[in-house]
């Protein structure tokens, strides 16, 4: 691995080790990536005060989100397609984030199921919910989510109609991934990720086939897939969704203090200030930009979480000063993963971990719940 100390060197080592449409899948956002260029680009211009003479000794990162303890505030976010960053991706990211005390939130577009991801965990995870055309299909997943324990439910909101990445178009990846020469040469290229794959039957998208009506192979998964996400979801399937789920909710996806307040009558326990890491509304503002203005809104009635452009613990620290109770990081586990599996998953946990524990320390906090907008300058 050589000498890894930050998320970009994570990063480096994901590109020379994943094939290229698979990289380019998890490093790309729609159209010019202006938005998520901006995710990352606008933690930099938040500055942190520098104090000193303040006692540091027993410092604690320990907090809870939607009421679950965690060892910091930084959960891993949902992503379709993780095990096709490293064989059982989804699997292996899950131990690491059970074995940091932190979160791990299966997509409903994973390549290992709920039921594999059970399989090798022992504490809940929490499963994200996209809400399918097919009502049947997602009464199915809540009912397999509930029986496997998981101790939350993400539903997702923007994603009723998908953005555009040009790079998976240029690449030709579909979901699901259909392989000509091109793709073939890409993997050629690759042989570590090869033979690790070669070990897995977990290649296809596995809650959706053999558990949606007539999806039983690759083909009728395609079409399947392709007009399956709701453009009529509403308000009132939210609150659908929350009465049949019965556990924790946590919406994802809202940029706007307007559907942050009508957020507030679902009865949702938590909020998460996201735009999908710059992969749909190309144009809109950073997170971070909107985090401060939701928490204003409505943050002495929800639970605020954020995500979207955090690459060093330094990011969650101005999170958590600007209100963010939890966040979550998408590409920074992905590039860990890519480089090596789920020790590099728990390599990059350790690097946000320790950024964040000698910053706080630095800006004069010993405990992150301690932490507020007074740590900014
Ligand atoms: C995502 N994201 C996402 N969100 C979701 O609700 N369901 C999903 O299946 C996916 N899939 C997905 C795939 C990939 C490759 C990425 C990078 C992202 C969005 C994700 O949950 C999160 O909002 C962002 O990743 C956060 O931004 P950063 O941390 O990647 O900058």
């Amino acid at each position: 691995m050589g000498k890894i100390l930050t998320i970009a060197d994570l990063k480096q080592q994901a590109q020379r080790r994943v094939p290229k449409m698979f990289f380019d899948y998890a490093d790309s956002g729609a159209w010019t990536e202006s938005t998520y260029r901006a995710n990352e680009d606008d933690f930099a211009k938040i500055k942190l005060r520098q104090r000193v003479l303040v006692d540091m000794t027993d410092r604690s990162l320990a907090t809870e989100m939607v009421g679950q303890k965690v060892s910091m505030p930084v959960a891993l976010a949902p992503t379709g397609l993780t095990g096709m960053q490293h064989a059982d991706g989804e699997m292996l990211a899950a131990k690491a984030a059970e074995e940091f005390g932190v979160p791990f939130t299966l997509s409903t577009m994973s390549i290992c199921s709920i039921e594999d991801v059970a399989s090798v965990t022992s504490k809940p995870f929490w499963f994200q919910l996209y809400v399918m055309k097919d009502r049947d299909f997602v009464n199915n997943l809540i009912d397999r989510a509930k029986a496997a324990g998981c101790s939350a439910l993400v539903l997702t909101l923007d994603l009723q109609i998908l953005g555009q990445r040009h790079k998976d178009l240029r690449n030709g990846l579909s979901a699901p991934p259909k392989f000509t020469p091109k793709h073939i040469w890409q993997m050629a290229t690759r042989p570590k990720w090869c033979l690790d794959m070669a070990r897995t039957k977990r290649r296809s998208f596995g809650n959706i086939v053999g558990h949606a009506k007539n999806v039983s192979d690759l083909s009728s998964l395609s079409s399947w897939t392709a007009e399956q996400f709701d453009p009529r979801l509403s308000w009132k399937d939210v609150e659908w969704i929350k009465e049949r789920w019965g556990g924790k909710l946590i919406l994802k996806g809202i940029l706007d203090e307007e559907d942050a307040r009508a957020s507030l009558d679902t009865g949702a326990d938590a909020i998460i200030v996201s735009n999908h890491g710059g992969r749909q509304l190309d144009g809109a503002h950073s997170s971070i930009a909107m985090l401060p203005k939701i928490v204003d809104a409505v943050g002495d009635r929800v639970e605020v979480h954020m995500d979207g452009g955090i690459r060093s613990g330094q990011d969650v620290l101005k999170a958590v000063a600007l209100g963010a109770k939890g966040t979550y990081i998408g590409r920074p586990f992905l590039y860990g993963l890519g480089a090596d599996g789920k020790q590099g998953v728990t390599t990059a946990l350790e690097i946000i971990r320790k950024e964040m524990d000698i910053s706080m320390a630095l800006c004069g906090k010993r405990l992150i719940t301690d932490v507020d907008r007074s740590i900014l300058a």
